[in-house]
């Protein structure tokens, strides 16, 4: 082979970058008609909420959604992981999580299904998660919309802030709107995990959850808005 088409090939293999092998394990890619869709499906249109379930039907609002049109990597379960940890969240210590499990159901066809992952804000490295659970701080909790009957693949969540563990992890006054505000900037002012960068466009949404307390765990009273966030990988 010439020295310079080798040195092509070199170049080209250089300049592409590696695609990741994570593909969407929610299944089904999008037909034409549906790749015209937000990236996910409203939980309402097939007998679900907005909110989640914890003790009776009180729950805590679903205030950010991530859109499956999103960076194909934070779709799964790892890249999900590492995107939030970006954030500045992380899953460790939650042995220290004194709350109850919470389910949701997103229309998808599963029905109500357990949260798959609890992170809480890292607050200083020698302590980290564990430190924050003693403190209090933001935290979500996620589900996936990927049941057969809406499978998006989108991520669901709700976040929050909470007062220290002492008071049982309750949330502070305003605690939906700030913790989901405090996830929303960090996303859109752009984040990184080690060499993959991120930046996350926001779509504000009224017409999901009402406005108020009506039905809200802790009878803490939230402003009915949702982020959809599309997450660009840079
Ligand atoms: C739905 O997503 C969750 C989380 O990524 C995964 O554990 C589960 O296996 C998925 N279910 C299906 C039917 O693909």
């Amino acid at each position: 082979m010439f020295p310079w088409v080798l040195t092509l090939l070199l170049y080209c293999a250089a300049a592409s970058p590696v695609h990741d092998q994570t593909v969407l394990t929610s299944g089904k890619p999008l037909t034409a008609s549906e790749s015209q869709s937000p990236g996910w499906y409203d939980p309402r249109l097939r007998g679900g909420r907005m909110l989640d379930y914890t003790i009776e039907d009180y729950g805590e609002p679903l205030n950010i959604i991530i859109s499956a049109l999103s960076d194909p990597y934070i779709l799964t379960d790892n890249g999900f992981e590492h995107y939030t940890k970006s954030l500045g969240y992380s899953q460790e210590c939650l042995g220290l999580h004194y709350g109850n499990r919470h389910y949701a159901d997103l229309g998808d066809g599963d029905g109500q299904k357990i949260e798959l992952i609890l992170a809480r804000q890292h607050y200083f490295p020698v302590w980290g998660t564990c430190w924050e659970s003693l403190a209090g701080g933001h935290h979500f909790r996620a589900w996936r919309q990927n049941g057969t009957e809406a499978n998006s693949g989108a991520w669901f969540i709700g976040a929050s802030k909470e007062l220290d563990s002492r008071n049982h992890h309750t949330i502070v006054p305003n605690g939906y709107n700030l913790g989901r505000d405090w996830f929303v900037d960090n996303a859109i002012a752009g984040t990184r995990h080690k060499n993959r960068w991120w930046k996350a466009e926001v779509e504000w949404r009224t017409d999901l959850l009402e406005e108020g307390s009506d039905g809200i765990n802790h009878g803490i009273a939230q402003d009915g808005r949702v982020a959809v966030l599309t997450v660009l990988r840079l």
